[in-house]
């Protein structure tokens, strides 16, 4: 798993930045997009995306460019996520901010720059079918958008200063982090040509995984370091963020995100086919500590 990890995440993200240097722009806004895509980051969602394709014995090449995209339109996530208006967070991948290196304005056009271009990504693979490529940036617009993580980061904002109910926190996680991840997962499927029953699986999968991963990032922000997170601890309370340990308490929010591991790996149990790699990243996303 570390291996897979490893190399197939540094070969996103040189695919991802040797494209965007190719591209013709304003100077000032290449720079800012390849900042933040060169910044660090964990590359989960793409090596999920490909780890998805793997399970299902097909080449991952098959989904470099949509896994591109993905990283492409997460990092914008997490651009427009930093900005004053939002969290208003000076650290990110352990680096300065976009908009603290670039201005507010050129960190919400490298977002939208990112967003935009990662769907033009997609339309113009050579590798992939019209019909497999519709799927896809109709699922990633889903996700990415309005009813996916657009919505809950909007319900996020909506939720600061409020006591929320754990249904209510649920549905925001569900949207704001869970809808990215539940593509990761699903795209490896579509692209696989995986059945209507192994989509189900894999969702079911993914869904308990997106859920597992905002807990654990609500409980980084307060057991962990600013060295080991790359971005500020205790951002959260200062924002009276509603989040699983404010909410259940500490311990209460660990057995949460055991339940969800347990439950993810409920279903990939029930995959007909070998899922070691999915498992071990499940595995990652409930004990990593950045
Ligand atoms: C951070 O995502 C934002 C959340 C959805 C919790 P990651 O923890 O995947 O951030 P990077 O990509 O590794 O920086
Ligand atoms: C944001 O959640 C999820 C996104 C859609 C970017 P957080 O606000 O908790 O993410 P971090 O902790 O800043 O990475
Ligand atoms: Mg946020
Ligand atoms: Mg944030
Ligand atoms: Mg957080």
């Amino acid at each position: 798993m570390k291996r897979f990890q490893q190399e197939h995440g540094d070969m996103i993200i040189k695919h991802m930045v040797d494209t965007v240097e190719g591209l013709v722009m304003p100077k000032v806004l290449k720079e800012a997009m390849v900042y933040s895509l060169q910044a660090g980051g964990k590359r989960i969602r793409p090596i999920l995306l490909l780890a998805a394709i793997r399970t299902f014995n097909k080449d991952p090449l098959l989904g470099l460019n949509t896994a591109a995209a993905l990283e492409m339109i997460h990092t914008y996530s997490l651009i427009h996520d930093d900005l004053p208006s939002m969290d208003d967070d000076d650290l990110r991948r352990g680096k300065p901010t976009n908009h603290k290196m670039y201005g507010e304005a050129v960190a919400i056009l490298a977002g939208d720059g990112l967003l935009t271009y990662g769907f033009q990504f997609i339309a113009e693979d050579t590798f992939l079918t019209n019909d497999v490529k519709v799927r896809l940036m109709t699922l990633l617009a889903k996700c990415a958008g309005p009813e996916g993580m657009v919505g809950g980061q909007v319900a996020d904002i909506e939720g600061e200063m409020k006591q929320l109910t754990a249904n209510e926190l649920e549905n925001i996680h569900v949207h704001k982090t869970g809808k990215l991840l539940m593509f990761s997962v699903m795209a490896g499927g579509i692209i696989s040509e995986a059945t209507e029953g192994e989509l189900k699986l894999l969702e079911m999968f993914a869904y308990h995984i997106g859920l597992a991963f905002q807990i654990q990032d609500d409980i980084l922000d307060i057991e962990g370091s600013v060295e080991m997170i790359g971005k500020p601890v205790g951002s959260d309370e200062s924002k009276h963020k509603s989040t699983y340990p404010s909410l259940l308490t500490m311990k209460g929010a660990k057995e949460k995100l055991h339940f969800h591991l347990e439950e993810a790996l409920a279903a990939l149990d029930r995959l007909p086919v070998y899922s070691s790699l999915l498992e071990e990243i499940a595995q990652l996303i409930v004990s990593r500590n950045h």
